[in-house]
């Protein structure tokens, strides 16, 4: 689970995964639900370098009995990519099947998380969950300046158009394979399932869920707290 990230997005304050949604830090919802899932028996959570003791602390404070997948806790790395390659390199020898699963995500349903692990086990090589867009959306020419009006090259056809989310599952072999050939060539993407297509393997899609969209701007959060409350009345 990257949380290495410090959320600027967001605007000033701690990094992301440790603001708190219904008073309980959004790394933490996140962690639980993973742990949750009978598919899981480790999550390494890739912390920020400078926050691994006090998300070891935290974590260990939140994380139950019942949610008894084992913990460990690596410092993270200047960009995502580097954040996962750590992480995956805290694996334990005897895991064939990885999730990456972003902690700002903390609302994904375990059933995703299943569902994702399961199509995995079940043969796929890269799997990632993802939703159908409301938005009609435009490829452009970026403007050079913000507030410039930007030319549209072209509008893609919203049928084929998928958002995708996390967790993302893989077979660990073709994992390790992807980011250690995106080192040797300089490659940087924001998605671990982006690696494996660039170099050739394949990736199927299977349902994700609106709540498990990412906290990245202010109104995320809102929304968040809004199904956070939802869930618990
Ligand atoms: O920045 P973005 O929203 O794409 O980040 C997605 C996830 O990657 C977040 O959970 C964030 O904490 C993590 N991340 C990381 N290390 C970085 C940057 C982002 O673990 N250097």
């Amino acid at each position: 689970m990257p949380a290495a990230g410090r959320g600027e997005r967001l605007g000033p304050g701690a990094p992301k995964a440790l603001r708190e949604l219904g008073g309980v830090p959004i790394l933490v919802h996140a962690v639980r639900v993973l742990a949750r899932s009978r598919a899981v028996g480790t999550v390494v959570v890739v912390a920020p370098k400078d926050g691994v003791a006090e998300v070891r602390a935290l974590l260990a404070d939140a994380i139950g009995e019942r949610e008894s997948a084992a913990l460990v806790v690596v410092p993270g790395g200047d960009t995502r990519q580097e954040s996962v390659r750590a992480g995956l390199a805290a694996l334990p020898a005897d895991v064939d099947v990885v999730l990456v699963h972003d902690a700002a995500r903390p609302l994904v349903p375990v059933d995703v998380v299943d569902a994702v692990a399961r199509t995995v086990a079940d043969g796929a090589e890269a799997v990632v969950p993802a939703v159908p867009l409301a938005d009609t959306v435009k490829q452009v020419t970026p403007a050079q300046a913000p507030g410039l009006p930007e030319p549209v090259i072209a509008t893609p056809d919203r049928a084929t158009l998928r958002a995708v989310q996390t967790p993302q599952g893989f077979r660990r072999d073709v994992l390790d394979r992807v980011h250690a050939k995106a080192v040797e060539e300089g490659v940087d993407a924001t998605d671990d399932a982006g690696l494996v297509e660039r170099f050739g393997g394949r990736v199927v899609v299977v349902p994700g869920h609106e709540e498990a969209f990412k906290v990245t701007r202010p109104l995320d959060l809102v929304l968040a707290e809004a199904v956070l409350a939802r869930r618990r009345s």
